[in-house]
């Protein structure tokens, strides 16, 4: 079965690739990202990858005005969404007596809230049509194991909630033929890896990265986007008819070690 699919944080990284592999497979693809121009860029490129229609739109995920809006002109433009990725999100660490509360709402509220608007969002449009549906959200391994460097208080708590989220979201759309899965991506080369930085800086920590990633990820490496994407690709298609609730850890093996070796 074809699907019409949507996707937050579409722009960039893991949801630009999502956008690209369901293209690739004849999709139909909405892009909303809180850039307009870049989820524009990512259509564009859909569009030239295969896709059966495209559409994109800015939208803020922590805006439930905006996004009840776009999935209805996405619905208009591409026919009824079947499928969504949940890929927005941000990440701002500071030690923990550091931590402003400000930052910890801002991380909280576009990595949570916005994973909890945008499945409702779908979960209602879908409900609203009559048909069953698959939605993915992105979980980060800091869900279940704290970062070595640590400074990651309001990421995990992030995702610890969005992986709890996805637990109760499965039980709820169930009954709807509507299934709710993680991805949990490991170290994915993106640009959230290096926010903020540009030019020699950059490249710096992308060495720095590529480094560690070799000493300390059993796979020696970090994951290319698209190796997120496909695994989210599998959760939205009907291959995956029989698994909700669950999550599908693509990260080099990262959370099956224990740093400490003795
Ligand atoms: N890159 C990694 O190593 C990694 C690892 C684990 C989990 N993740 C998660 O994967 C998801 C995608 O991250 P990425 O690495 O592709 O990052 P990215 O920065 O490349 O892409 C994130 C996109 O989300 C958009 N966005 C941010 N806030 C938004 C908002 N309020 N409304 C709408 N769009 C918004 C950004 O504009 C950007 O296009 C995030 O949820 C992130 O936490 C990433």
């Amino acid at each position: 079965m074809t699907r019409t699919i949507l996707i937050t944080g579409g722009g960039s990284g893991i949801g630009r690739a999502t956008a690209f592999e369901a293209a690739r497979r004849g999709w139909a693809v909405g892009i909303l990202d809180r850039d307009g121009e870049s989820a524009e860029r990512a259509a564009a490129e859909a569009r030239r990858m295969g896709a059966r229609r495209v559409w994109s739109a800015a939208s803020d995920v922590t805006d439930e005005r905006e996004l009840v809006d776009a999935f209805g002109a996405a619905s208009t433009a591409l026919g009824p969404v079947d499928g969504v990725t949940a890929s927005a999100g941000i990440e701002v660490n500071a030690p923990l007596p550091r931590m402003s509360l400000d930052t910890w709402r801002r991380v909280l509220d576009v990595n949570l809230t916005g994973t909890f608007l945008t499945v409702r969002t779908a979960a209602q449009a879908l409900q609203d049509a009559g048909r069953p549906g698959s939605v993915v959200c992105v979980s980060s391994p800091s869900a279940f194991v704290g970062f070595a460097g640590g400074s990651n208080s309001a990421y995990g708590a992030s995702k610890g909630g969005v992986s709890a989220f996805v637990r109760a979201a499965a039980i709820d759309l169930a009954p709807h033929g509507i299934r709710v899965n993680a991805v949990v991506p490991g170290a994915t080369d993106t640009p959230m890896l290096y926010f903020g930085l540009d030019g020699d800086e950059l490249e710096a920590e992308r060495a720095r990265l590529r480094d560690a990633a070799a000493r300390q990820i059993p796979l020696g490496r970090m994951a290319d986007p698209a190796e997120i994407a496909r695994a989210a690709v599998w959760l939205l298609s009907d291959d995956a008819s029989y698994v909700t609730g669950s999550h599908l850890v693509c990260d080099g093996g990262l959370t099956a070690k224990s740093a400490n070796d003795f």
